[in-house]
């Protein structure tokens, strides 16, 4: 299939090529490099060996989006693009709606008028909330977002569903991601977060390589193991692969049994590996895999996290026949090599 990676530029989209491309698909990339480096792209071309159209543009720009459906077959969109920062979309919310909602709605639009509709969507175990059940599987009901950015996955989710409910000829796939960490095995490609991270594991990984003194942890006094937050960590390449194995829904729907058949074209997913690490499991199996040290503080916890997050996957494994193969010490292992072989990230070429 050819598929249009919109946000592509980004980590998990650069990952998600090297996947697409192993499985035999080909790409056209259209980003506006808000928050990548189309050096990211050049390595991504030099890891699978092979150029694929990349398009600077914004996703609103509807005279861009319109003329790349001209040129190319497009068989299915995976949308990326958005902004992500939880903090920046508590002051910025104007900013965070118009990007994330604008940007579906007008490629929704083109899609619809080129006759494509398969779409998959990014979204987050975020749409949770706190969440109701633990293991969450997709029947638990969404929850209250706490931030602008967590809103914008949850109603653009109830968009999709509704397009889709309106004219059953959508595929929609909504992918609850989890926490992608990790990176390429070969050092080349990872995340490349602006400024200070508010991620778990960047904030590690430039502790580690002494860009950072000490990572804060937000708090040792939840309801776990060891006092501090535990999530469901995915190796972001596991996660790219959910996504090629999510285009079998597009190539026969029909195929993916549970479903009755008025709900077919709708298709939810957690992926996440359903193993949940603390704060302090990561920074211990990070230490172990990678012999270093990680000086860390106790800090106040954070507005707007919850104690435990943790998926069921076992869904997209039976009808997707997909599951993570990667464990918290690849994961660590990985995010080491990308940071250390790059301190800087793109910018030290
Ligand atoms: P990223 O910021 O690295 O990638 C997003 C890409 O979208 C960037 O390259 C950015 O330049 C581009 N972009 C933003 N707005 C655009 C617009 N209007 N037009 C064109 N391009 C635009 O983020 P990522 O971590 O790769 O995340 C990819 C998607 O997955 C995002 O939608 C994000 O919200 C979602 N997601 C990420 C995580 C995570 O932890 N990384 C978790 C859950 C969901
Ligand atoms: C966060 C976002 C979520 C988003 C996800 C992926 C919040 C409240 N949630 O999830 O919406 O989908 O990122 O982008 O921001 N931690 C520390 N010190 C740090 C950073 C994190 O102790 O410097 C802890 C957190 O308290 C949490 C865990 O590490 O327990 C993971 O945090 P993080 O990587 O930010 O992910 P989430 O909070 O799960």
């Amino acid at each position: 299939m050819k598929i249009l990676l919109t946000g592509g530029a980004g980590y998990i989209g650069s990952h998600t090529i090297i996947e697409l491309y192993k499985a035999g698909h080909s790409v056209v990339v259209v980003d506006n490099l808000v928050n990548s480096n189309q050096e990211a792209l050049r390595r991504v071309s030099k890891i699978i060996g092979e150029e694929f159209p990349f398009e600077k543009a914004d996703i609103r720009d509807r005279e861009s989006l319109d003329r790349l459906f001209g040129q190319y077959h497009i068989d299915a969109v995976i949308n990326f693009a958005g902004l992500k920062a939880v903090g920046e979309s508590v002051s910025k919310p104007l900013e965070y709606y118009e990007n994330n909602m604008n940007g579906v709605f007008v490629l929704l639009d083109v899609m619809r008028r080129h006759g494509c509709k398969n779409i998959i969507f990014s979204s987050s175990a975020t749409v949770y909330g706190d969440p109701a059940i633990i293991p969450i599987t997709e029947e638990c009901p969404k929850g209250q977002c706490t931030n602008p950015y967590g809103w914008t996955k949850s109603m653009l989710e109830q968009v999709l569903i509704d397009v889709q409910k309106a004219d059953r000829e959508w595929n929609v796939v909504l992918l609850r991601y989890f926490n992608p960490i990790g990176a390429h095995e070969s050092g080349l490609i990872g995340e490349n977060p602006n400024g200070i991270p508010n991620n778990l594991m960047p904030y590690i990984t430039q502790t580690a390589v002494g860009l950072r003194k000490e990572l804060g942890i937000f708090g040792n006094d939840y309801d776990t193991h060891d006092g501090t937050g535990v999530r469901d960590y995915i190796h972001v390449v596991d996660l790219a692969r959910g996504h090629v194995a999510a285009l079998k829904v597009f190539e026969n729907r029909n195929e993916i049994s549970s479903q009755r058949d008025e709900e077919k074209g709708l298709y939810i997913y957690n992926l996440g590996t359903g193993h949940g690490y603390s704060v302090l499991d990561v920074v211990k199996a990070f230490e172990k895999v990678n012999g270093v040290k990680i000086p860390y503080v106790i800090k106040e916890r954070r507005p707007g996290d919850i104690a435990t997050c943790y998926c069921n996957p076992s869904k997209a494994k039976e009808e997707l026949g997909w599951e993570a193969q990667y464990g918290i010490e690849e994961m660590c292992r990985d995010s080491w090599r990308w940071q250390s072989q790059n301190p800087n990230g793109y910018e030290s070429l």
